[in-house]
């Protein structure tokens, strides 16, 4: 039997996958940006008529593909939850499978994750402390925060924060 989908269920089970990965800069990113996503998409969402629930299960769930590969992470995140707790609600699956900036979610959930996704790394002095602390991580971080700026601008240029 799958276990059931809640936001507790989905926080635990992306807490297990990132806790088993060998320790380094990635799985301490991964932990620290997965709260962030959370917690922004909820900020992001004050106001707006959205499945709170589905937005938070998603923003937990949303890259723990990328304990597996970076690289088609999106599909991989939702085949290790469905493995775990069956077939995913359709939002969260959007939000999942559509977060990356080339993407066009459908659901307003899946654009404020796409957003958060984002946004919430831009602010985050734990996150820049983590990527920032080794000397030799130091130009990959930079790189990073570089894509991750550009993916902001191209998804804030589609948001509509009236929506
Ligand atoms: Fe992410």
């Amino acid at each position: 039997m799958a276990e059931q989908l809640t936001e507790q269920s989905a926080k635990q089970f992306a807490n297990e996958i990132y806790r088993k990965m060998k320790g380094g800069v990635e799985k301490r990113f991964l932990i620290q940006h997965t709260k962030g996503v959370v917690k922004t998409s909820v900020n992001l969402a004050k106001g707006k008529q959205v499945d709170l629930e589905a937005l938070k299960i998603a923003g937990w769930l949303h890259d723990i593909g990328r304990s597996v590969n970076i690289e088609g992470h999106a599909e991989l995140s939702v085949k290790l939850a469905e493995e775990k707790f069956g077939e995913l609600n359709p939002i969260v699956k959007d939000c999942i499978l559509h977060h990356g900036s080339t993407k066009d979610p459908e659901t307003k959930e899946g654009k404020i994750i796409q957003l958060a996704d984002k946004l919430s790394i831009m602010n985050d002095f734990k996150l820049f402390k983590i990527i920032f602390a080794k000397e030799k991580y130091k130009e990959k971080s930079i790189d990073m925060i570089g894509y991750v700026s550009r993916d902001l601008l191209e998804v804030l240029k589609r948001y509509n924060w009236e929506e």
